[in-house]
């Protein structure tokens, strides 16, 4: 959480800095601010609460400077105040700093550093820094750059730190452990930021930091200290093409909306990327080197967060029934508090659209500790997730902005049932016929167009309703969280996915005119009981909104509004299926004014635990 961006170069260094922390608002708006070094080399920090907008309207962009840095925060450590916001100075002013990630260890730091006379303006964790900084120089007589590079050793916990010095107008200090950074090669100018939609603009050639490692950035070069051999190290810069970088709305109101539609598209990239055998097998380019010993596998391990967590929870059902495995899926959040006692020949299987969960990336390194092997699926192969993960399978569905997962939960459930094909093709020798999946970006496009203008039809009669709660059974049940996930998280409407055979244990209380429910009742297993589940909620006289089978009069008979799937192979449902529920958060969110992209009080990637 929390983006930061950093410029150096011969251009006016503000229209940059602000136009990167835009890109990266995703990752928090609680507050924003820049520190810049003037012509006359004085350091102006500039913060307000709220928005990069608020900043914008309070900022002289034309001002005469080079070299800048600028933050826009999730606050952890510190209410949301123009004092809590980065940047973040010394007791002289001399030293600015932006910080991502959670110093564990600040309280020691500040009561230290307050005992050696430092005086402390904020609440924050970033504000030891700066003064520690300030200490190793002042006091202990410490040239800049090897103060920050010893302070790998002195700060415990996660962090991205921009730093910037006033007695040093020509370098920023870019600094990694465990949260991401990454440094932007230009002509005479260099850039530092969170993630790489800040940077598309401005070049297409970029390093990844890795952890422990400072980048030196001045006009002309970006030099990388690596303190685990402590010195500086050669670097293979990347080159990323910028139509893979920049996103833009294209015409849509919102990214969450232009995500949703965007979904045919990344499954045909995802199929045409597939490497077909004509004997009926295919590999996933990825990981066309992985050696599992699939046959000798006895468990899958599935770990992820939110919606990623969701898309496992739905694999489970269909990989226990056709793969010879007992699959187990957990909250990465909820594993740091098992004793895992698990076989030897498990697998993990880790899903993070942004690969830099900190919960996943923690879970991560437990079990490859132990010596298991962990397969990731990430829709950044340059995160830590990827690079940590001994193999990983890029979800290929391009940036998502939309703080809501849409596209990338789609790829999570392609990919996851593709994959337990090829585990099938790879034990049983089994022909794959890809034809379903070949046809799945067309199903959905149609449906898209076809089923919209009812979905926001349905939207506008329940959008001012407090509280709904989404039924499912069995292997339906994991996409009746995902559509409460998603109509909480961007409408703010309280929203519970409950497994349709739990409702008389105790949430059937919660029933009544005002309570929707919207149950997914397609005409397989779970049919018959979801059938009575939503009679008894018709009896509590609520309002029934279903999604199922089109000429499934039964069910319209029973419901307010059908939601119809058409008569076509159930291995679409799913799939189409998630578009509606998507389609309804969005519509609900938008009718009640909601800010979609950018709910409040979240952000795109979690970094922190
Ligand atoms: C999805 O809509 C959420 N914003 C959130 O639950 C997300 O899925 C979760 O934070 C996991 O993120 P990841 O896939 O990047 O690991």
């Amino acid at each position: 959480m929390c983006g930061i961006f950093g410029y150096i170069g011969d251009k006016i260094c503000l229209p940059y800095i602000v136009s990167g922390l835009e890109k990266l608002e995703y990752r928090g708006y609680d507050s924003a601010g820049v520190a810049y070094i003037d012509n006359e080399g004085n350091l102006e920090i500039r913060k307000v609460v709220g928005k990069v907008q608020n900043l914008k309207e309070i900022l002289d962009l034309s001002v005469n400077s080079f070299i800048g840095i600028g933050h826009t925060r999730w606050a952890t450590h510190g209410g949301i105040t123009q004092q809590n916001a980065h940047p973040h100075v010394d007791c002289q002013g001399n030293i600015a700093v932006v910080h991502n990630g959670i110093i564990e260890n600040y309280k020691e730091l500040k009561d230290y550093l307050i005992k050696r006379g430092h005086i402390f303006r904020s609440q924050t964790d970033t504000e030891v820094v700066p003064h520690l900084l300030e200490d190793l120089i002042d006091n202990e007589g410490l040239e800049l750059e090897y103060a920050i590079t010893n302070i790998f050793s002195k700060l415990n916990g996660s962090f991205a730190l921009l730093i910037m010095d006033k007695r040093r107008p020509n370098v920023l200090y870019a600094l990694r452990k465990q949260s991401p950074l990454i440094v932007g090669f230009g002509n005479k100018e260099n850039f530092v930021a969170s993630d790489i939609p800040a940077l598309g603009e401005y070049t297409d050639k970029f390093y990844y930091l890795k952890d422990n490692q400072m980048a030196k950035v001045t006009r002309d070069e970006i030099r990388i200290w690596d303190s685990n051999v402590k010195k500086y190290i050669e670097i293979n810069p990347i080159k990323i093409p910028q139509e893979r970088i920049r996103a833009e709305k294209n015409g849509y109101p919102h990214f969450m909306l232009k995500e949703i539609f965007e979904q045919p598209l990344v499954v045909r990239r995802i199929i045409t990327e597939l490497e077909r055998d004509p004997s009926g097998s295919f590999e996933i380019k990825d990981i066309i080197n992985c050696d599992i010993p699939w046959h000798k596998v006895e468990k899958i391990f599935i770990v992820a967060c939110g919606t990623s967590y969701h898309a496992g929870y739905y694999t489970k059902f269909s990989w226990e029934e056709e793969l010879p495995y007992w699959v187990e899926v957990e909250l990465a959040s909820q594993v740091h508090h098992r004793n895992l006692r698990i076989p030897d020949n498990t697998v993990f299987v880790t899903i993070s659209q942004s690969g830099e969960t900190a919960d996943v990336i923690s879970t991560l390194r437990k079990v490859k500790e132990k010596g298991y092997k962990v397969l990731s699926l990430v829709n950044n192969p340059q995160s830590t997730v990827a690079r940590e993960s001994d193999y990983f399978i890029n979800l290929r569905a391009g940036i998502e902005i939309g703080v809501a997962a849409t596209k990338t939960f789609m790829a999570e459930l392609v990919y996851l049932d593709l994959l337990k094909e090829y585990i099938k093709y790879k034990l049983f020798n089994e022909k794959v016929n890809l034809e379903k999946w070949v046809l799945l970006p067309t199903y959905l496009e149609n449906y898209l167009t076809n089923i919209k203008d009812l979905v926001f039809d349905i939207a506008k009669k329940y959008y001012n309703k407090k509280n709904f709660l989404y039924l499912a059974r069995g292997r339906n049940f994991p996409l009746a969280l995902e559509g409460a996930l998603k109509l909480k998280e961007i409408s703010y409407v309280h929203a519970e996915g409950i497994p349709a055979g739990e409702m008389k244990h105790g949430p059937i209380a919660l029933l009544d005119p005002e309570t929707p429910v919207f149950g997914i009742v397609y005409q397989d297993d779970t049919y018959t009981k979801m059938l009575n589940n939503l009679e008894e909620a018709k009896a509590r006289k609520a309002p029934i909104i279903a999604l199922g089978n089109e000429n499934d009069r039964k069910l319209e008979n029973l419901v307010d509004d059908l939601i119809p799937i058409p008569s076509i192979d159930p291995f679409y449902y799913p799939y189409l299926g998630t578009v509606v529920l998507q389609l309804f958060a969005y519509y609900v969110a938008d009718l009640l004014g909601r800010e979609i992209d950018q709910p409040r009080n979240l952000a795109k990637s979690v970094t922190v635990e």
